[in-house]
């Protein structure tokens, strides 16, 4: 077996994302049914995207295993001025338990060397959890709310102004990221803004934020307070098309603002996987997105 960079090529970021399917398998019953055709062949094009995206931007902590010429698994990092972060480790479920995975995570954690912090969303898979505590990451048990949205909780529109954004906003972006996180998302604005469905904006004497949406999904939510934080999500919510399920995840129980906004509009709360983070606190109020935290 060897280890070796994931180049920015059509093959590898195909070869990571089978290795993906493969390790996470058929997804839970409420996810299936919301994921037609059309669907997963958006998510197959924006997975591949964005594996090309980091090995553009991080070419030292994109690494993919292969075997006989087969791809095995793949880990993809990134490194955002002191914060390293963890956006994907896999193993084909063929070879798991064989070390693949170790060797990954240490190939990926040493474009990070120097970082006093990190961040990773865990799936709940006990040997994920086993590799990241044995990496020194803090486990956050994370919460999620999914299911239709009741609107007759957002009628009131809110004190503070919510506009949508664009490229224009990058710096008041950033700056509300290295507030929160300690580091900008510099280049993954750029890759957001340009797959997701849209960015959602408050800026006022109040304070800032910003968040994401795309279809039902809120991706990433960052303020300065929380009310700014609770009007985002609930402008975000108002937005979800009607008959879609909101879905809304990696809520650690700081981010009770957002649990509190999910059960006034009657989203169902369930547990799944980990905050996982090294050498800092859950930023408050934020919501990370799963891949580029
Ligand atoms: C998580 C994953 C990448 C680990 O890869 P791997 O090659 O199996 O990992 P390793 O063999 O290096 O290590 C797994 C560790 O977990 C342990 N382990 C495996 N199954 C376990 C279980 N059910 N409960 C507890 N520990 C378990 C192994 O003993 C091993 O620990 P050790 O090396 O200290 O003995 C792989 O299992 C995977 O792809 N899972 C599905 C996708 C996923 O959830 N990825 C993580 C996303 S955050």
């Amino acid at each position: 077996m060897i280890i070796r960079p994931v180049r920015d090529s059509a093959a590898d970021a195909a070869a990571v994302r089978e290795v993906a399917a493969a390790a996470f398998g058929s997804p839970p019953a409420p996810e299936r049914r919301e994921a037609p055709d059309a669907a997963r062949a958006v998510r197959a094009v924006r997975h591949e995207a964005r594996t090309r995206h980091l090995a553009v931007t991080d070419p030292q902590g994109c690494w993919l295993a292969e075997d006989g010429g087969r791809a095995v698994g793949a880990a993809l990092s990134l490194r955002r001025e002191d914060v390293w972060l963890l956006a994907l480790l896999v193993v084909d479920p063929a070879v798991q338990g064989k070390g693949v995975g170790r060797l990954l995570l240490q190939r990926a954690a040493a474009h990070g060397r120097g970082c006093l912090r990190g961040m990773l969303c865990a799936s709940p898979s006990p040997a994920a959890a086993r590799r990241y505590r044995l990496s020194g990451f803090t486990l956050h048990p994370a919460m999620q709310l999914r299911g239709p949205v009741d609107r007759t909780g957002l009628q009131d529109p809110g004190d503070v102004p919510v506009h949508p954004g664009g490229p224009g906003q990058l710096h008041l972006l950033d700056s509300v990221d290295r507030r929160l996180r300690g580091a900008a998302h510099g280049p993954d604005h750029g890759f957001m803004l340009a797959h997701f469905e849209e960015l959602l904006v408050a800026d006022s004497l109040a304070g800032s934020g910003y968040c994401y949406r795309d279809g039902g999904e809120v991706k990433l939510l960052a303020a300065t307070s929380k009310r700014i934080a609770v009007r985002l999500l609930r402008e975000a919510l108002a937005r979800v098309p009607e008959g879609t399920d909101a879905l809304v995840e990696h809520l650690t129980a700081e981010q009770e603002w957002a649990l509190d906004v999910g059960l006034e509009v009657g989203l169902t709360v369930g547990t799944r996987g980990y905050v996982a983070l090294r050498g800092m606190r859950p930023p408050v109020p934020y919501l990370p997105e799963g891949a580029f935290l």
